[in-house]
This record gives C-alpha cells, sequence and structure tokens, in this order.
C-alpha cells in the first residue's frame, strides 16, 4: 500500500510537457542568474560581517532553499521586493548558530554540498537533506575531506542522506588532492578552510569553476592560486579571515542559456541574444565545442561585472558537423552534455564525448536518461561506462513516439528533451517539466517569447 499511496502523490504532482517543431526563434531573451554564484554569495554573505547585496540572484527553488538554510543557520537573508535586490546579514565565519530543525536542500547538490563546508566550520549539530534525487546522490566526497579537518558525520548506507553533521571546537587544516575534478568538493574543503587556523589547501587534478576562489578574493578572504604542472592547480586560503558583507551582481547562467543557444542552432532560420552571460573560461566548453560543430555563435560586448567576465551571444541558425569531444573538456561543460547530445543527434556524423564518469551521479544518471531520450526519440546512441556516442542524422531527428521522455526529476534532461522536440519531425514530450524550476524559472515562458510552441500535456 505504501507503494500504491507514494506513486498516486508523486504522479499528481508531475508536469508533463511537450515541445512540438518549431519555426524560427526570434528575440533577446535574459536568462536567469548563474545558480553556481548564486548559491556562493548566499554562503559568503551568511559567514561574512555585515550587509551582502545582491543583484540578480537566481530565484530558483535550488537557490531558494540555500537561503532558508542560511536564514535557519542564524543570518539574516531578505529579498527586497520593489528593486528584487537580495540582502544577506552574516554572523561571521564561526559564527553560525545552530539549527532548530532539519535542513532540506530540496534538489541541490551544490546547495547541500557547499553548506557541509560552511557547516563544519560551526561547532554546530545539523541534519541536512534533500528530495528523492539528492537522496541518493553520494556525499562521501564531502565527507572524506571534512572528517579530516575533524567534523563527525552520520549518514545513511554509502554516504547518502539524511545525515547529520557535527562541527568540531576547532577544525583543523588540511591540504586535500581530489579524487575528482569537482568544483563542489572543492568549495566544501574551501568553505571549511575559513574557519580553520592557518592555510587550508586543495589541489586539483583539472581546473574546475573558480566562482568560488573569485568571490572569496571578493569578500576579503586570502586566496592563493598557483598553476601545476600536467595542468592542475593548488588554492590555498588563509583561515580566519574577516570577511566583510560586499555588493554581489550575479551574470546570467551560462548553464541555463545552453538550452536557447542550442534550441537556436537547431531550428533553422533562428537568431537570438542572450546578454550578459557569464564567460568564466571554466564554464565555457559547451559555446567552444558548438562553434567547431559549426555553430554560429557571435561573442559580443565581452567585459567584466562583479569580478566575473560577461559576453551578449547572438547564435543563429546553423547547420552542424559531428565532432569529437576530449575528456580534458568535460569539467568546463559538466552540465551541458544532455543538451550537447540533443545538437549532435542533428548534426552530420557521430559525436563522441568522452570523460563522462561524473554524468553518472549529476541529478539523474545523466548518462543513461540521455541515451534512453534519444533511442526513445528515433536516433541511434552507444552509451559506454563514461563516453557517449550519437549518430546525428544531418537535420531534423524523428522526435517523440507519445512515451514521455522520463526525466527522472532532473531538470536539465527536461529542458534537453523540449530543445529536442523544437527541433524534430514529431513533437516531444516530457514525463516532467516540474524540476525546471530548480534553476531556470520561467523557461517555457521565455522559450515561447522566442516562438517556440510548448504545451502542457494532460
Ligand atoms: C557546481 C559544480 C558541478 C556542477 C554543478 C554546479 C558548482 O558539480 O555539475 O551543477 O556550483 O560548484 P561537481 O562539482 O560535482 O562537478
Amino acid at each position: 500500500m505504501a507503494h500504491g499511496l507514494s506513486s498516486v502523490s508523486s504522479a499528481a504532482a508531475m508536469q508533463p510537457l511537450s515541445a512540438a517543431p518549431s519555426d524560427a526563434l526570434v528575440g533577446e531573451v535574459r536568462v536567469p542568474g548563474d545558480k553556481s554564484i548564486s548559491h556562493r554569495a548566499l554562503m559568503l554573505g551568511a559567514l561574512a560581517v555585515g550587509e551582502t547585496r545582491i543583484e540578480g540572484l537566481l530565484e530558483g527553488e535550488d537557490v531558494l532553499n540555500t537561503a532558508q538554510v542560511m536564514a535557519a543557520l542564524g543570518a539574516t537573508v531578505k529579498r527586497d521586493e520593489a528593486s528584487g535586490l537580495w540582502h544577506v546579514w552574516g554572523r561571521g565565519v564561526g559564527g553560525l548558530a545552530e539549527p532548530e530543525d532539519l535542513l532540506d536542500f530540496g534538489n541541490s547538490g551544490t546547495g547541500v554540498r557547499l553548506a557541509m563546508g560552511v557547516i563544519a566550520g560551526q561547532p554546530i549539530s545539523a541534519v541536512l537533506t534533500g528530495d528523492a534525487s539528492l537522496r541518493r546522490r553520494p556525499m562521501e566526497r564531502v565527507m572524506a575531506p571534512l572528517r579530516r579537518m575533524g567534523v563527525t558525520f552520520q549518514a545513511r548506507e554509502g554516504g547518502r542522506l539524511p545525515m547529520a553533521m557535527r562541527g568540531p571546537e576547532t577544525l583543523l587544516p588540511l591540504e586535500y588532492a581530489l579524487p575528482v575534478a569537482s568544483a563542489q568538493v572543492k568549495s566544501a574543503v574551501l568553505m571549511a578552510g575559513l574557519a580553520a587556523p592557518g592555510r587550508t589547501s586543495v589541489i586539483e587534478p583539472h581546473p574546475t569553476r573558480d566562482h568560488s576562489e573569485r568571490m572569496l578574493r571578493h569578500f576579503g578572504a586570502e586566496v592563493a592560486i598557483e598553476a601545476l604542472s600536467e595542468g592542475g592547480r593548488r588554492i590555498d586560503v588563509t583561515g580566519q579571515p574577516e570577511l566583510t558583507g560586499s555588493a554581489i551582481t550575479v551574470p546570467a547562467d551560462p548553464s541555463s542559456a545552453a538550452f536557447p543557444l542550442v534550441a537556436a542552432l537547431l531550428v533553422p532560420g533562428s537568431d537570438v541574444r542572450l546578454p550578459g552571460v557569464c564567460m568564466n573560461p571554466h564554464r565555457c566548453g559547451l559555446i567552444t565545442t558548438l562553434q567547431e560543430m559549426g555553430g554560429d555563435i557571435a561573442i559580443e560586448n565581452a567585459r567584466e561585472e562583479g569580478g566575473e567576465p560577461i559576453a551578449d551571444l547572438r547564435v543563429r541558425g546553423s547547420r552542424l558537423k559531428a565532432v569529437e569531444v576530449p575528456a580534458e573538456r568535460a569539467p568546463s561543460m559538466i552540465d551541458e552534455y544532455p543538451v550537447l547530445a540533443v545538437a549532435a543527434s542533428c548534426a552530420e556524423g557521430t559525436t563522441v564525448m568522452r570523460g563522462l564518469a561524473e554524468l553518472r551521479v549529476k541529478e539523474s544518471d545523466r548518462l543513461a536518461t540521455t541515451a534512453r531520450g534519444l533511442e526513445s526519440c528515433g536516433l541511434s546512441v552507444e552509451e559506454g561506462s563514461d563516453s557517449l556516442a550519437v549518430r546525428g542524422v544531418g537535420g531534423h531527428p524523428p522526435g517523440g513516439n507519445n512515451t514521455p521522455i522520463k526525466t527522472e526529476l532532473d531538470h536539465r534532461i527536461a529542458m534537453s528533451f523540449l530543445v529536442l522536440g523544437l527541433a524534430s519531425e514529431r513533437p516531444v514530450l516530457i514525463d516532467d517539466a516540474a524540476p525546471i524550476a530548480t534553476s531556470f524559472p520561467g523557461f517555457a515562458e521565455m522559450m515561447a517569447s522566442l516562438g517556440a510552441s510548448l504545451e502542457a500535456a494532460a
């Protein structure tokens, strides 16, 4: 009976959505603020003394959960309704309070993993949980270094949420070589390192997004970065700084821009502008790859805002050809493979993507969900343990067959297959569009404003 009950309640909350073959997409859309930068702004704001003012914060569910968690830890977090600005009054490094209740991170791996680093630096206990997708994801990768700093954990089998953790009275500094290239693990250790005396160091095998390093400096922390031989990097943070509340401007999220961008490339005759997109070099792998495939993407008005490079993108419908995407590029486009696979399905020839092991532990097993979805849209794919080959049709793929694509609570799978529907012969139906609100609130309306036809299905 319990099984029957849970399937009834989750089915009731699902929002099937269908995307039909589209005429040219035309216009300008400003995609929401960057998710990675938004989480970090709230957390560093909570660890700083004084007021942090955030412009352009992503108001998606993932980030709203982080805002609630920071408030539960004693920071004051407010949205000014008139201006849309967010204000955080922090409690200083080591000054956060013990939360009275469970901390619920919803769907967000970034939220929970970075917050583990924040909580590690406070002598408090906290119990952390999330939705069904997040409760399946591995947390051991963050627990391992934090344990060495003196944090204790009690988690479910395999290091899964819910988990209880307690920060020690005095955290130990750490030098930690990351076993996988993960900005989340790096950032968790750096956040914790703020509370430890002396220097905490992270050595990463391949450079990953450096928003934490940039923002830590912006708040007044001392961060040293050294390039290592063979492409790695060493990041040192000096502990126990006085972080000062700061003004942050959040640029548009390149991982969200990826969806209208790929849709514009795939739908013939399209011409779409995407202003103010974050062009952090560790986030630009998709643009590089699509340009190699022949995509017409102009990068205009490159400038810097709030410590991050940004630019306006102009994207026009293009005929794409297959490429091989090297494994070393994976950290700079880790969230973009599902939508790249959609682009590849329209390209001429077989696109091969390697170095994808991390996709198995995202909001869903993205290698499998992408491969199964493409197959159900009539495409031929080969899924390896850490690779994906997609045989492109050199035009419009067949599209859906009325069986909804299984999105497995994964916002990026949902948006990727809606993009495919816009470029296919037949509409593509996804089983649940609700998770899109975790990272891209207003996605369907924004795509519709460019001319896309997305329709709620019964
Ligand atoms: C993120 C890092 C990446 C990425 C995630 C956001 C971050 O995860 O997939 O969406 O903000 O640090 P990993 O660190 O697990 O690669």
